[in-house]
């Protein structure tokens, strides 16, 4: 039978993750390359060097045709790069692509009427030549034109990446999307530094509060995950102990814990108390009075900065 053309991809911005799809794309035979375009003539013909294919160019030269460009370039040049791409007119059985977590498509308007998607990677890419073996498995989630993701969609399968759809036709809601990603990676990380540095100023070391906390974060995550939250959460909060609260918000004031880290505990306390609210079986007046607290703190916090 036979073998259908595979799509010819260029690439404007070949760096960690333009190199990393490129190769692994290359390697199986699923896209043929055109031209890689970098910044910098030495990056350019690098990652031609990596991904085994390519013409190494730079943005001083000419776009050429293609089937499909990616460009992975920094979130900032996208606008520019689209521009420049457009010098050669695109049409609409082109495919113009993105992987910016928090840009959707509209990033690459210059670019129409050529079919515009994004497809944000969930993953860390280190080093290409690291990448290449780490990305199967990873979620990809893709927004943008249909066509364009019905084509994109068996390139990413290709590389044993999980698809996923997102209804992202406002900017605001591709934002919003990414902001879940840095809570759920780097606010976890801020919050359980913060617990074992509590923990630490409380006399325990580094070692003992990680070995003690282990468990409690891990169970709490999981759960979580499974939802909802109401049915998870436990702790003083939730059942209106002010007295305990109280201790918390007194302890910290009369520490070396850093104000910010105290304004984040009152903060998270007034953010759990909404969760607590939905736990039917607290009774409302208990809630005020934990609010109250709550409020307070507020006023402590404000006149002591
Ligand atoms: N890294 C990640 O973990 C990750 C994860 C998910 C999504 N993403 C997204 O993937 C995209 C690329 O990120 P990355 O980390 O791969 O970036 P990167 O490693 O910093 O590479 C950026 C590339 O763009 C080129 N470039 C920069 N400015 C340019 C310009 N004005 N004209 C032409 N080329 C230019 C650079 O060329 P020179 O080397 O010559 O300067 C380099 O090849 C971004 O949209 C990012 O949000 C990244």
């Amino acid at each position: 039978m036979h073998k259908p053309t595979p799509p010819r991809l260029s690439i404007f911005g070949a760096g960690k993750l333009g190199q990393t799809l490129a190769h692994l794309w290359q390697a199986k035979g699923c896209v043929t390359i055109g031209q890689v375009v970098c910044q910098h003539i030495k990056s350019a013909k690098d990652a031609v060097a990596f991904i085994g294919a390519g013409n190494a160019t730079t943005p001083e030269n000419r776009p050429a045709g293609c089937d499909i460009w990616l460009l992975s370039c920094p979130d900032q040049v996208l606008p520019e790069a689209a521009r420049w791409i457009a010098q050669q007119p695109l049409h609409g059985g082109q495919v113009v692509f993105h992987c910016a977590g928090s840009l959707n498509h509209t990033a690459l308007e210059p670019a129409q009427p050529a079919q515009l998607a994004s497809v944000h990677p969930v993953h860390a890419f280190s080093a290409p030549s690291d990448a290449i073996h780490t990305l199967a498995g990873s979620y990809c989630v893709a927004e943008g034109s249909d066509t364009a993701k019905s084509l994109l969609k068996p390139l990413f399968t290709a590389l044993e990446c999980q698809w996923l759809e997102l209804d992202a036709r406002s900017q605001d809601a591709k934002a919003l999307y990414h902001a879940a990603t840095v809570s759920a990676s780097n606010h976890l990380v801020t919050l359980i530094d913060q617990a074992l540095r509590l923990a630490e100023f409380a006399g325990l070391s580094r070692t003992q509060a990680a070995e003690l906390l282990r468990p409690l974060a891990t169970q709490n995550l999981d759960k979580t995950l499974q939802g909802p939250a109401d049915a998870v959460l436990t702790g003083p909060v939730s059942r209106g102990d002010t007295r305990t609260l109280a201790a918390h918000f007194s302890a910290l004031a009369h520490s070396e814990v850093p104000m910010g880290d105290q304004q984040l505990y009152r903060q998270l306390a007034e953010s759990t108390l909404a969760i607590a609210r939905h736990q039917g079986d607290n009774a409302e007046a208990r809630l005020t009075e934990i609010q109250q607290l709550i409020d307070k703190q507020l006023s402590l916090l404000n006149a002591r900065k």
